[in-house]
């Protein structure tokens, strides 16, 4: 008979989303009259309507759609010209950052990039994580078997642990022993640390000394508020030569269920072949792109292209403002609480101490229970992340303001 790719078997019970959507209908379907009153602060999914340039972009779009003349059929597989350019001058050349057009890949999503990106790397990578950390990271690899069996805390063999906590200010040691796969995600998910050009460029060394590639995740740059951190891994000198940069329009614009991301690769940026020749990577994402996708549709690109005209940035400027804007109100309130909170000031998720004796999912449980406010635990984020929450800002001001109200109860 076939067979299956056993790595997916290795995988734990469930991805920590579709769990913590589990466990609120359980919660909904035994206490029916409360479903009303739920405030989901678990996923960080937008809440706010597209800004009005994107929207008024992607009608002109599906107008042209509709005549003959301006009907487009399947585009370039790594997006059209007029997005790359835009991104290009308004993401990299504005910040001085040396970016080509063309080694900018436009997708539907960061998370399918972080995962698809493994195939056009090498069999059997030693990989370092950050821990606490975003969840697909992991599973990606476990998928494509870079590791071995989960343990008894969730950990997976084979895999270098990096330990954020607030004694490093959620900013991993260099691992001990040396890895090919690196990542990093800054400002983070979950813990909402940022990171300096000091503690960036010591990565970029590392990376470089060490022959390791870093996969930078910086789907939430936009949230920086100090003008002089980073957003890009590339503002790193030397970074060309050892980054890949995810970046996405979700968080950034609400684009969570329009879909549209892109990926850097620098076309300086070489792995080893098979018979030991160095070989440019952007080359077989390339072919990977032209083989295994058809590319984000033209209506969406018209619509992530809109955000850098002056309206489209002053509005998403305004949702930026707040999203960020709830986060400072929650930080607040979670200290008012008292608890121990850290993030959300350049990022908009908090990373909360669980109340002393706690587990994260009883937090979780109580938090449901008591307050009717849906969080994520911190343990489904690592073996580090127990004995935290996370609270995402992303909502409306009313339902923040109503956490706020719920959390002085506390
Ligand atoms: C999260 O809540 O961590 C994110 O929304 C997940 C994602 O971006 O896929």
């Amino acid at each position: 008979m076939f067979s299956l790719n056993s790595n997916y078997l290795k995988l734990k019970a469930g991805y920590l989303f579709p769990e913590i959507a589990r466990r609120v209908q359980e919660f909904i379907t035994t206490n029916p009259s409360q479903a009303d009153h739920l405030i989901r602060c678990g996923i960080g999914d937008v809440t706010e309507p597209l800004p009005l340039a994107v929207r008024e972009a992607m009608h002109v779009a599906v107008d042209e759609m509709g005549s003959r003349s301006t009907f487009r059929g399947y585009g370039p597989e790594q997006g059209y010209d007029f997005l790359r350019r835009a991104i290009q001058q308004s993401e990299y050349a504005a910040r001085g950052i040396p970016i080509a057009e063309d080694e900018i890949f436009i997708s539907d999503g960061s998370k399918c990039d972080g995962g698809n990106i493994l195939d056009i790397l090498g069999a059997h990578p030693s990989v370092a994580l950050m821990d606490p950390v975003y969840p697909v990271y992991v599973d990606t690899n476990v998928m494509a078997g870079h590791t071995g069996n989960a343990r008894e805390d969730g950990s997976y063999e084979g895999i270098v642990y990096l330990e954020c906590t607030p004694e490093n200010h959620f900013i991993p040691s260099l691992p001990q022993r040396r890895v090919d796969l690196i990542y990093l995600c800054y400002p983070n998910n979950p813990t909402g640390a940022v990171a300096s050009h000091q503690a960036l460029r010591a990565w970029v060394q590392y990376a470089r000394e060490h022959q390791a590639l870093l996969l930078f995740d910086a789907a939430y740059e936009a949230y920086i508020q100090d003008k002089t951190l980073p957003h890009s891994i590339y503002e790193i000198p030397g970074a060309r030569q050892c980054a890949i940069e995810f970046r996405s329009f979700s968080k950034k614009a609400g684009f969570t269920g329009v879909r549209c991301a892109f990926t850097i690769i620098p076309k300086e940026l070489l792995a080893l072949s098979a018979t030991g020749e160095k070989k440019p990577l952007h080359a077989l994402w390339h072919r990977r792109f032209t083989t295994k996708f058809n590319g984000v549709s033209y209506i969406t690109q018209r619509g992530a292209a809109a955000i850098y005209t002056p309206e489209g940035a002053a509005q998403v400027q305004a949702l930026l403002d707040h999203y960020i804007g709830n986060a400072a109100i929650l930080r607040e309130a979670v200290i008012a609480a008292g608890l121990t909170v850290y993030g959300g000031v350049h990022a908009p998720y908090l990373w909360v101490k669980s109340p002393q004796g706690e587990t994260s999912w009883q937090t979780f449980d109580r938090f449901l229970h008591d307050y009717r406010i849906v969080i994520t635990p911190g343990s489904g984020f690592g073996r580090a992340g127990e004995g935290y929450f996370r609270i995402s800002a992303f909502n409306s001001r009313e339902n923040i303001l109503e956490v706020v109200k719920r959390l002085s109860s506390c």
